[in-house]
């Protein structure tokens, strides 16, 4: 089974068909550097946190965070307005630079960068203590203050890093834009979040073409009515249009900024960023994180799951634009002082070896990624990697959607030469960070399953109904205590917030995953239950594409489905009614409907296909049938009840239409 051969199933009684046996114990050869040595102490910990988690948390706060102003209390108040480490005052980048500075780490490399031409700079800790300072200052000047929204939207270039970090340095919130996000999606995002300024650069090397960023953000500004500056970082060298008194160099700024820049000290629960992303409406979330949940949250999945140690050189291949960027390429390796590789370009740039090029070229020792890299690897040939050598890899982690046990089991022999673990981490933008994951040298593994919880989590498998379910029954994954890095509201809608994650279930938190618990205790994850697709490891809701295929003038209606692809696990399939006005819809109406989509969200949303159909099917409450559709985008034959369906000839028609 594939993962999407089980998503979507409808509501309590969900499906699962996965039946892998195979158990895969700790691979010798792996010695935990500074995370959990044993079962025993993974357990003791999990214990300890479940029946005493003000104890728990409290005490690894005191150890792990540097606080200015220590808190008084851990947690006050219930799910979901729980607050944290009331009363404390800390800042997020004192956690990830500050730190290091004075110890042995300063001269140690943070960031480890190449270029997708291949250009390479290495930035030591001193280096971007420096850097963050001096940009915390030019943030200043340009006038913002604690509190206020600031945007990025940047290339993957260790500047994006530098000015998330002096965001959190000054207490202005980010909010970080993956940067193939289109303008409408910026200025949505600009609008929602009042954002005061945005940082870019002129573009980005993507696949050897320059992909212009600054031209994005012009086009955005006119339809964003609160963002007053621009911060441009050269990257390339294009030329681009700067506007008098709203645009500015970064080069020219920093040469007259300050080297030093105390952190503003901040409440526990200060807003550290929003990060735009996609729930089963059109609108997208602005999920809120807060300073010192959050920073914890990260530093200590981080430490549990990936067990970074001085010596490693550790390379998540998200980009910054995404959480796993957020928590795994900075918040989380750079507060255990870790040296991490970031690159810029494409993995298969110029060629399908890049990624195993660059393990081999910087000795990476832990790699994470995400399982529809593995599988497009997987399919160019394991030529590729064999031509390089990987012995420097010590520990695998995959993460965004369900890996199937094909990709794992390649995985596991091509690339981790059977030696390496594999975390496969079970999380969202949501939850900040790592919820349910393998612990490295401490638990089995079996391919395709997410394993056990972290310390500090306490997931269970309900019904509909909110009746806890037994073992290897499916139903719906939610968490019943919370966690200090878990979302602290969707930023201006605190009604949508609980409604969205709090309702389903009466005071437990339920992002949409179905998931099912083994005879083992481990879990597998069965895919979103919501109408939110997983599109290579993204989330998209199918309303939003939806919404832009109707703004199309030709569009009359529009129903969006996922359906399983083998690179991607999820592609989009987009049923479209036209008006009446146009006549014979074609494959001209195709493509501009696919670019449209493009267009309006971004290039992640392309449509995979478009079918035009004369009517959807409806049920007689006027609800299209999804379902139905869903099983015809996946060429599979309609099984299930149509007993309520309007128009039995639609789905007939449709079906027609494919062949
Ligand atoms: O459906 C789950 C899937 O990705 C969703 C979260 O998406 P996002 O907030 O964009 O964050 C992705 C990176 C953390 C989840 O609801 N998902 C994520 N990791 C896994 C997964 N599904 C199965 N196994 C995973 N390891």
């Amino acid at each position: 089974m594939s993962q999407s051969e089980s998503q979507h199933a409808e509501s309590h009684n969900i499906e699962n068909m996965l039946h892998e046996e195979r158990l895969f114990p700790v691979p010798k050869a792996f010695k935990p550097q500074v995370s959990f040595k044993s079962e025993e102490e993974y357990l003791a910990a999990w214990n300890h946190a479940k029946d005493a988690p003000a104890e728990f948390w409290g005490q690894i706060a005191k150890e792990n965070l540097v606080w200015e102003t220590p808190f008084e209390t851990v947690m006050q108040g219930d799910m979901p307005e729980t607050k944290w480490f009331q009363g404390g005052k800390l800042n997020a980048s004192v956690q990830c630079v500050d730190k290091h500075i004075g110890t042995a780490r300063q001269n140690k490399a943070a960031i480890i960068w190449e270029g997708e031409p291949g250009d390479v700079r290495v930035l030591r800790y001193q280096d971007l203590y420096r850097e963050v300072c001096k940009f915390a200052n030019v943030l200043k000047t340009l006038g913002v203050q604690m509190g206020d929204r600031v945007t990025i939207y940047m290339p993957m270039v260790p500047e994006l890093v530098i000015a998330t970090l002096a965001c959190a340095r000054i207490g202005a919130t980010h909010s970080i834009i993956f940067g193939g996000f289109s303008a409408d999606a910026i200025a949505d995002r600009n609008n929602d979040a009042k954002a005061k300024l945005i940082i870019t650069a002129d573009a980005g090397w993507r696949r050897g073409k320059e992909v212009s960023l600054k031209k994005t953000v012009d086009e955005s500004l006119a339809k964003a009515v609160t963002v007053e500056k621009v911060v441009v970082y050269r990257r390339t060298g294009c030329d681009v249009e700067m506007v008098p008194d709203r645009d500015y160099w970064w080069h020219e700024l920093m040469a007259k900024a300050q080297a030093e820049c105390e952190p503003t000290p901040l409440d526990s629960e200060h807003p550290l960023f929003i990060l735009y992303t996609s729930g089963s409406t059109g609108k997208p979330k602005g999920v809120l994180h807060s300073t010192a949940g959050y920073c914890l949250g990260a530093a200590m999945t981080s430490k549990w799951v990936f067990d970074i140690a001085d010596t490693d050189t550790y390379w998540c291949t998200a980009d910054v634009g995404w959480i796993t960027g957020h928590s795994y390429v900075v918040y989380g390796p750079l507060s255990q002082g870790a040296s991490i590789l970031m690159y810029e370009g494409a993995p298969n740039w110029p060629d399908e070896g890049r990624f195993w090029q660059l393990i081999e070229k910087y000795r990476v020792s832990i790699f994470y990624t995400a399982p529809t890299a593995i599988r497009s690897f997987m399919k160019s040939g394991d030529q590729w990697p064999q031509q390089y050598d990987l012995s420097s890899l010590r520990l695998l982690g995959t993460v965004g959607e369900p890996i199937n046990p094909k990709a794992w089991m390649w995985y596991h022999t091509i690339i981790g030469g059977e030696r390496c673990p594999i975390v496969d981490t079970w999380w969202q933008t949501e939850t900040g960070g790592i919820m349910l994951s393998p612990l490295p040298g401490v638990t089995a593994t079996k391919p395709g399953s997410c394993t056990k919880p972290l310390p500090g989590v306490v997931p269970a498998i309900m019904s509909e109904e909110g009746e806890p379910l037994g073992d290897n029954e499916g139903g719906l994954l939610v968490m019943t205590q919370p966690w200090p890095h878990m979302l602290r509201t969707l930023y201006g809608d605190h009604e949508r917030f609980k409604e969205t994650y709090f309702s389903k279930i009466p005071g437990l938190y339920f992002a949409g995953d179905g998931a099912r618990r083994d005879q083992d205790g481990y879990f597998w994850i069965l895919g979103r239950v919501d109408d939110v697709l997983n599109v290579s490891g993204h989330r998209l809701s199918t309303m939003e594409v939806e919404s832009a295929l109707v703004s199309h003038p030709s569009v009359a209606e529009a129903a969006v489905v996922g359906f399983p692809h083998d690179l991607k696990g999820e592609g989009i399939c987009c049923f479209v009614t036209v008006n009446t006005s146009t006549a014979n819809p074609g494959e001209d109406l195709k493509k501009e409907l696919i670019n449209h989509v493009r267009k309006q969200i971004g290039a992640l949303a392309t449509p995979d296909q478009v079918r035009f159909a004369a009517a959807l099917p409806k049920t007689r409450s006027g609800k299209i049938m999804r379902r139905l559709l869903r099983d015809i985008a996946a060429g599979k034959e309609t099984i299930g009840d149509t007993t309520t369906l309007e128009d039995y000839n639609v789905v007939a028609k449709l079906r027609t239409e494919d062949e």
